[in-house]
């Protein structure tokens, strides 16, 4: 049985502004399970970026629960959501958001560096874990560069090595191919693919794109706040759950997600 890693139990998310309140989620529920690659797909202003800063722990729900790794969010401190956060959660941007001024390396290391009471040993251990993340995403000939220096789809690469520096269980990427080309967007969506498959971290990113929802295990389809789909390709253990995997691992093998 596989593990939830995030929960949603009838969660509401009211904005005000001025006069006017926003209901932005409306009794929301949903189960996210470790290992996945989900996709939050719908609208524009459907809720998307809404729903992942409550999962991230960047915001809190006006009404019911969110659970994170087992961690009730409304019950933690500002503290502890920090070292949730930092530790478990990592994060990639529409709009990338490197520092411009640090190379590729520094930008990859930065989370590390907040991590400051450490060994020589482990400090040589994370140099050849940036290294190894940077080689990972492809850009070893431009670790020196800085960001403004790489196309787009280069700064969504080290985006993504940042955000598996800290080996998180969980990985949140809000439209993370909003401002790439398709195929760029796609190259991206497959390393974050490979990334999934490699460290088994989760994955769940929003889009509104509807090739790119293709390439999820679970898609979560809101709409004005709401869900009105929500559907796992691989369900549980049952015999149609070992067919779902048995279609899905063919159809990696058939290269959908080969180069
Ligand atoms: N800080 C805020 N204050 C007031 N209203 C907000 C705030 N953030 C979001 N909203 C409102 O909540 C609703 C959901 O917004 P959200 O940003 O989650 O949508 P989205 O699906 O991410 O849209 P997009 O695809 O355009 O990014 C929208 O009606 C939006 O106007
Ligand atoms: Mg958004």
């Amino acid at each position: 049985m596989a593990e939830t890693i995030v929960a949603l139990d009838r969660v509401g998310k009211a904005y005000r502004l001025d006069e006017v309140q926003v209901e932005a989620l409306k009794e929301v529920s949903l189960e996210i399970q470790a290992g996945d690659f989900v996709t939050i797909a719908g609208p524009s202003g459907s809720g998307k970026t809404t729903i992942l800063n409550l999962i991230g722990c960047v915001d809190k729900p006006s009404s019911g629960i969110v659970t994170v790794l087992g961690r009730r969010t409304s019950e933690l401190n500002d503290d502890e959501l920090t070292e949730l956060r930092h530790h478990a959660i990592g994060f990639i941007f529409q709009t990338f958001n490197l520092i411009p001024v640090l190379n590729i390396r520094e930008n990859v290391e930065l989370p590390l560096m907040l991590d400051t009471n450490i060994g020589e040993e482990e400090r040589r251990q994370r140099r050849e874990w940036v290294d190894f993340l940077i080689e990972n995403v492809g850009l070893a000939d431009r670790m020196r560069h800085r960001p403004a220096e790489l196309s787009g789809g280069q700064r969504q690469r080290v985006a993504i090595a940042r955000a598996l520096v800290m080996k998180p269980a969980l990985v949140l990427a809000d439209e993370p191919t909003a401002n790439l080309d398709s195929a760029t967007g796609e190259s991206i969506l497959r390393l974050m693919r490979h990334m999934n498959e490699t460290f088994g971290t989760t994955f769940i990113f929003s889009t509104h794109d509807p090739d790119i929802e293709h390439e999820a295990d679970h898609v979560i389809r809101l709409r004005d706040g709401r869900i009105v789909e929500n559907r796992r390709k691989s369900m549980v253990m049952d015999a149609a759950g070992m067919e779902g995997m048995a279609l899905q691992s063919s159809l990696r093998l058939t290269g959908r997600h080969g180069s």
